[in-house]
């Protein structure tokens, strides 16, 4: 029986009479398939959510990423509880900043100092200005296909860019030694930094791992042209490695963005730099109204130790090995092929026959219509609240949904 949306609809209708779009950004239900997903969700536990009208859904998009140990999680939720109760936003800093960049510091392997902001937006704009007021250049080297945030420096979006904004980015396709070479020759001593993400994770395309050499030759890259060379690990940090995606493929960027998982949903994000940056960090004028709250720095260090404690990056990779694995024998039975890419904790799947994503579209809807929330153009993220019996019935839901593709297209 397919799920009825009748109460997501009249929310949708009034949404759409007070807000643009009525669901903006990234929570638009545009990439979703008619009839086949909710708009609204009332409540959330574990790796589970339920929409307004009462369905209930195995969430393998973690809201995009922040969920890792799962919504609701008692102890992140207590943490943030207690400290609300004593202050949050405040006139004066408190010590859980000073806890938690303590923490950080000797957590994430490279960094010698930490800032605190609110949105992954925040800190790559942060690690931007620094490498321009470090260096004293313009140019910025980013990735094609790379997503730092909507500003107008990063192109996401046309509407209000003037050509002014994007006037000092230059773009090489991401993993190209080759590309990247040539645009530091081209402008030689007027490239301040350059950020990628640790492994590219587009959308609509397969993710592409770094190979063995790359991210040495990138560093000594930069380092051999005074490039500041700057990790954007907003999306994939936590889930690879504790001490950060760099360390995971083992190098070390001169400065790095992280925030989505920090805090299991709440919002904070940070910058951390090597020590060579501090100087410059520090003569930055850099603030937010919001960017020092206590409770979600609480909530950060109770997760820090979680993460730590339950080796969630050693979790996750198994669940996504076990849900991949699976996916990738259901399809085959079904005499069907699909790409797998990216790391297992962070998949992202596609029919490798097509490129206009109408299987991967029927093959989500038919998910979702089985309680099973999958993305058809983005990257999935698993959490540590996920179990084998969610991979179980996941798979079930997979199942048909390989079926429906099977019969609709033949291959
Ligand atoms: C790699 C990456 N960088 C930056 C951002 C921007 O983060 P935020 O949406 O918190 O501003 C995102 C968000 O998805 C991201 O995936």
């Amino acid at each position: 029986m397919s799920p009825s949306f009748t109460k997501s609809h009249e929310l949708f209708a009034r949404a759409a009479r007070v807000m643009p779009q009525g669901i903006y950004g990234h929570f638009t239900p545009v990439f979703t398939v008619p009839g086949s997903y909710p708009y609204f969700m009332e409540r959330a536990r574990g790796s589970h959510f339920w929409d307004v009208d009462g369905n209930e859904y195995i969430d393998y998009l973690c809201a995009y990423g922040p969920m890792i140990l799962g919504y609701a999680n008692d102890k992140v939720d207590d943490a943030y509880r207690r400290q609300a109760g004593l202050g949050s936003c405040c006139s004066i800093a408190t010590r859980l900043s000073v806890d938690l960049a303590e923490r950080v510091t000797s957590t994430i392997d490279g960094a010698d100092w930490v800032m605190f902001a609110k949105n992954g937006a925040d800190v790559t704009s942060m690690a931007l200005m620094l490498a321009r007021g470090y260096r004293k250049r313009a140019k910025i080297v980013l990735a094609e296909e790379g997503y730092h945030g909507t500003q107008a420096w990063a192109g996401t979006s046309t509407v209000g860019i003037t050509p002014a904004d994007r006037a000092d980015i230059l773009m090489v396709p991401w993993g190209d030694l080759d590309a990247l070479r040539e645009t530091v020759a081209a402008w030689k001593g007027q490239i301040a930094g350059a950020m990628f993400t640790p492994y590219h994770h587009p959308v609509f395309a397969d993710q592409k791992l770094p190979g063995p050499s790359f991210w040495a030759e990138v560093r000594k890259l930069c380092d051999e042209n005074g490039i500041v060379l700057i990790i954007d690990d907003v999306r994939a940090g936590w889930r690879l490695d504790l001490k950060g995606s760099a360390h995971h493929f083992g190098f070390r960027p001169d400065m790095a963005c992280y925030s989505k998982g920090m805090a299991n949903g709440y919002a904070i994000s940070m910058l951390v730099g090597a020590e060579k940056l501090r100087v410059t960090a520090s003569k930055a004028y850099m603030t937010g109204s919001f960017w020092m709250n206590a409770p979600e720095m609480a909530v950060a260090l109770v997760c820090l130790d979680e993460m730590e404690r339950m080796n969630v990056a050693g979790v996750v990779r198994e669940l996504g090995e076990a849900l991949t694995r699976g996916l990738r024998e259901l399809s085959e039975a079904h005499g069907l092929k699909v790409s797998i890419t990216g790391p297992a904790a962070l998949p992202f799947m596609k029919f490798a026959n097509e490129t206009n994503f109408l299987r991967s579209q029927l093959f989500c809807g038919e998910c979702a219509g089985r309680g099973v929330f999958f993305h058809p153009h983005h990257n999935w993220f698993l959490s540590a609240a996920h179990t084998k019996e969610d991979i179980a019935k996941t798979l079930e839901a997979a199942d048909a949904g390989f079926r429906a593709v099977k019969e609709r297209f033949g291959d």
